[in-house]
């Protein structure tokens, strides 16, 4: 299909407010190669002190539907002066049943209100007959779903008039009836629909571990081309029924040193991609987390010198 142009108007920002430059030309229309955080309230005065220490900040669109209040307040001044990506969690791209409308149709008022560099989503499904689950569901790999994850996506693309990233899942569980590898069906809806890829690399050694495969080698047959934003996070350690270890996406914890591993494996194959570290549980002070995403930035900004690109 043919995407509809992205617009990347700059209305919304004022350059010229920003003490500390963070938010420049490179930035515009799509996110710069540095380390972000996902944005918590309880960092917000830090982020405003501290312009530009990170290189973008990333949402979750359904804490922002609502047409007004403090979230706003604040995401519209960080906004101001830092590049944005906005992660949805509810489109439920892998369901069954049609996208909701409704839903939908908040995401484009919300990305017209703030233009992010990036809009993303997942490859899963959370709702069904009406219900709404609170986890992030996997999905068969078959032509079936192959097909409906395209027709969602390309539904998408249309009403918010440009390209979406999609994250690959951790999952927990396969399924016999899937026909494809979960790289092939990536790739394949990457291919059919022109959309981008997240990679979270995390999930990726979740998944891994969890089904007994090699990480590097399901990283290596995605669409490394296709990446716009990388995530990386941290994950617990349980057990499954049998007594194996059964790795958790928690979002509660540093960066483990596996990921770490594999996130310069991949940027040794793709360059410098903008990179996420995601925090959800145990939210460390903005000055830890800064930390941590400045471990990543580090790896970016020698990755940029290595193909003589310019580190911001
Ligand atoms: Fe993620």
């Amino acid at each position: 299909m043919t995407l509809p142009i992205e617009t990347s108007s700059s209305s919304l920002r004022s350059e010229s407010a920003c003490r500390g430059g963070a938010l420049g030309p490179a930035a515009r229309g799509h996110l710069p190669a540095r380390a972000g955080v996902g944005l918590k309230p309880q960092h917000f005065q830090d982020i405003l002190d501290s312009p530009g220490e990170l290189g973008f900040f990333e949402v979750h669109a359904e804490n922002y539907m609502g047409a007004g209040g403090p979230m706003h307040h604040w995401l519209t001044r960080i906004r101001e002066c830092h590049p944005l990506s906005v992660h949805g969690v509810g489109l439920s791209i892998g369901g069954q049943e049609p996208l909701d409308a409704a839903h939908l149709a908040r995401l484009r008022i919300l990305l017209a209100r703030y233009e992010p560099e990036a809009f993303s989503e997942h490859l899963a499904w959370s709702t069904h007959a009406g219900a709404y689950l609170a986890d992030l569901l996997p999905l068969a790999y078959d032509g079936r779903s192959l097909r409906r994850v395209c027709e969602h996506i390309d539904e998408v693309q249309m009403a918010l008039g440009r390209r979406m990233l999609l994250e690959n899942p951790a999952t927990y569980v396969e399924f016999a009836d899937s026909t494809m590898s979960e790289a092939d069906f990536i790739t394949e809806v990457v291919r059919r629909t022109g959309c981008g890829l997240l990679l979270d690399v995390n999930n990726a050694y979740v998944s891994a571990v969890n089904h007994g495969c090699d990480a590097a080698a399901f990283l290596a047959a995605l669409p490394l081309e296709a990446v716009g934003e990388i995530h990386l996070a941290g994950f617990a350690v349980d057990r499954d029924a049998a007594g194996e270890p059964l790795l958790i996406d928690s979002h509660g914890s540093p960066v483990a040193d596996a990921v770490w591993t594999l996130y310069e494996e991949v940027l040794q194959r793709i360059g410098p991609v903008a990179t996420l570290i995601e925090r959800d549980h145990d939210v460390p002070d903005f000055a830890t987390l800064a930390a941590e995403a400045g471990r990543a930035e580090a790896l970016l900004c020698r990755m940029a010198a290595s193909t003589a690109e310019v580190c911001a």
